[in-house]
């Protein structure tokens, strides 16, 4: 069966038995607390809660999808028989199950409908033998949710006998970022072509309601209360990928139909590792790129630079000619245009943006490659030679491994991670001393002042980088984000994702309207507090895996109760916008792919 039909059959089977076939949704979700879909429920999440109305959006209680999903979590074990970053999940969804109420045709369901519709389409219309299953158990932790008894009964009456126990750390499900519905699943394992049992559909029983992270729910001592969810429902997901590969009866993922075609294209001499990591790594970029992410430093942007870059690397080490990956690229985005068209539509920018971090990486590259070449002639690469090169050159530390070889066989992931840490809490605690313990300066770039006098302008120009952003954001639109900043006494610099050239109607817009803000002697006022509640609150943020959990939200309040800007940062700032000065833009050039560079300066 090829991967189309198997497709069309998931749909199909689900269509049948009354659900609204929804499409996928984008890559980046709606809920700013989470950098990427990582699953088919994310675009549900409000249905659980009652939030939206079902029957309003779909005409029913019950929906399926294939949604396009990425998960960074396993970035690292890409390149075995089985990781991916970029993958599509099959899904069956119900919402609005009223427990002791019939079910009806499009109604939602639970337990005893979910399982059925799981096994009755592996074993009846994939015939394929189920291996075993898991159920939720209590036994591991004292923990308030009980053993799933309900579920083991379905299976067995089912005629499935092996029902194996597992606990929190396997079996149940969510809540994603700041909080939402959450429950026990149980698992379905197949056997694939080596032998080996997998893991391919996990069915959720959305039953509780958490308002915090799942590691505020597994800590236990966040005093935050699981709720049971009034209405509970069904989420479903199935790896496509591992899915097609049981059907298909091959012994990994990259044997299937999905990945046949790019594994051939790709030289035949690299090992089997390298071109899966290549096959993966292009069809992730290309799905963010078509999303519209752009390589940067922050957020998605970071994901798409290291897949990107990451690829570009290999390119180099084997000398592989970039005529290859533009065709590979080519290849994928026809294998999945019908299903995505959005790929098509991108595919000059698609190509575009990898020659444009080529060009922009190459050097680096090389020059990192020369110096690491070096450190290796001397002796061992260390941790802090690793962290070294990461940070001048962004080479990544599984490059650094592969590259240095036995030169870096003692090299542990760990030490690299330490070393990373230690030198975030040496610039912190630098920017601590110059400005009095205002705590974590982000992104703000090097704040190189020294007398009072320095730190007052600087002081100025940064809370103006602020009000540049929502300027920005107010003239040009959402799209803009900032990148990064550097500020001197005398002037700063401020980048940012912007796609071309402002006309010099933007910039004066964007210039009035900082300096009506500033003439208008706004508030900026300081919170503490922690970072989810930050982000609820619609506070901008960087690349999160940077913040601690507690974090100082800095907000410009305009007066009518609202705000112009609120950006977790760390200070200093004004505390009137009137202290600022007249904002004076300068400059506006291209610092490269997508993004732009303003350089402002404060007129007194
Ligand atoms: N949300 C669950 C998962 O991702 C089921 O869809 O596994």
């Amino acid at each position: 069966m090829t991967s189309k039909e198997l497709r069309k059959i998931f749909l199909d089977f689900f269509k049948k038995r009354g659900h609204a076939v929804v499409p996928s949704s984008s890559l980046l979700p709606d809920d700013p607390s989470v950098l990427l879909t990582t699953a088919g429920v994310q675009q549900f999440k409000p249905y659980y809660t009652g939030e939206a109305d079902p029957v309003k959006d779909f005409k029913s209680k019950r929906t399926a999808s294939i949604q396009k999903s990425f998960r960074t979590s396993d970035i690292d074990e890409v390149g075995d028989e089985s990781h991916l970053t970029f993958f599509e999940m099959l899904g069956n969804f119900s919402f609005g199950y009223k427990p002791g109420e019939p079910v009806s045709p499009n109604g939602g369901y639970f337990k005893k409908e979910a399982i059925k519709y799981a096994y009755d389409f592996i074993t009846k219309e994939l015939n394929l033998p189920i291996s075993y299953v898991t159920i939720f158990s209590a036994k591991e932790r004292s923990f308030i949710i009980p053993t799933d008894e309900e579920s083991r009964e379905i299976w067995k009456a089912l005629g499935v006998s092996d029902v194996r126990e597992e606990g929190m750390d396997d079996v149940f499900w969510g809540p994603t970022g700041n909080g939402g519905p959450c429950g026990p699943t149980t698992e379905i394992y197949c056997r694939n072509a080596s032998g080996k049992d997998v893991e391919i559909w996990n069915i959720v029983f959305n039953e509780y309601f958490f308002p915090g992270s799942r590691e505020e729910l597994l800590s236990g001592v966040s005093g935050k209360k699981l709720e049971p969810l009034k209405t509970p429902g069904v989420d479903t997901g199935m790896g496509f990928e591992r899915l097609a590969m049981i059907v298909q009866n091959v012994p990994t993922i990259f044997d299937t139909d999905l990945f046949a075609l790019t594994i051939k294209a790709l030289p035949a001499e690299l090992t089997d590792r390298v071109k899966r990591i290549l096959a993966d790594h292009l069809r992730g970029s290309i799905f963010l790129l078509a999303e519209g992410v752009l390589p940067s430093n922050k957020e998605a942007g970071y994901i798409l630079r290291r897949l990107v870059r990451r690829s570009l690397v290999y390119e180099n080490m084997h000398k592989i000619d970039p005529y290859i990956f533009n065709f590979v690229i080519n290849l994928i985005i026809d294998e999945y245009s019908e299903v995505y068209p959005e790929l098509i539509r991108s595919k000059d920018a698609i190509e575009a943006e990898f020659t444009k971090e080529r060009d922009k990486f190459s050097k680096t590259l090389k020059k990192g490659v020369s110096e690491l070449n070096k450190l290796k002639e001397k002796g061992n690469i260390t941790a802090s030679d690793a962290f070294y090169l990461y940070e001048t050159f962004g080479l990544p530390y599984e490059i650094i491994k592969e590259i240095a070889q036995e030169k870096a066989i003692s090299l542990e992931y760990g030490d690299f991670e330490k070393e990373f840490k230690r030198h975030q809490e040496v610039s912190r605690k630098g920017q601590e001393k110059k400005f009095g313990g205002h705590g974590l300066i982000l992104d703000t770039g090097e704040l190189k002042a020294a007398t009072e006098d320095e730190v007052k302008k600087v002081t100025r120009l940064h809370t103006a980088t602020h009000l540049l952003q929502s300027a920005l954001r107010s003239v040009l639109g959402g799209e803009v984000k900032q990148m990064g900043s550097d500020i001197t006494p005398e002037r700063m610099r401020f980048d940012f994702s912007f796609s071309r050239k402002m006309t010099p109607e933007e910039l004066e817009k964007v210039e009035r309207e900082i300096n009506n803000v500033i003439s208008q002697d706004f508030s900026v006022i300081m919170e503490e507090m922690v970072y989810e509640d930050a982000i609820k609150k619609g506070a901008f943020a960087f690349f999160k895996e940077k913040y601690p959990s507690r974090v100082f939200v800095y907000s410009i309040k305009d007066n009518k109760g609202g705000f112009y800007s609120q950006e977790l940062c760390g200070g200093p700032h004004v505390k009137k916008t009137s202290e600022i000065g007249k904002f004076k833009i300068i400059k506006e050039e291209s610092v490269g792919a997508g993004t732009r560079r303003i350089r402002a300066v404060i007129e007194l």
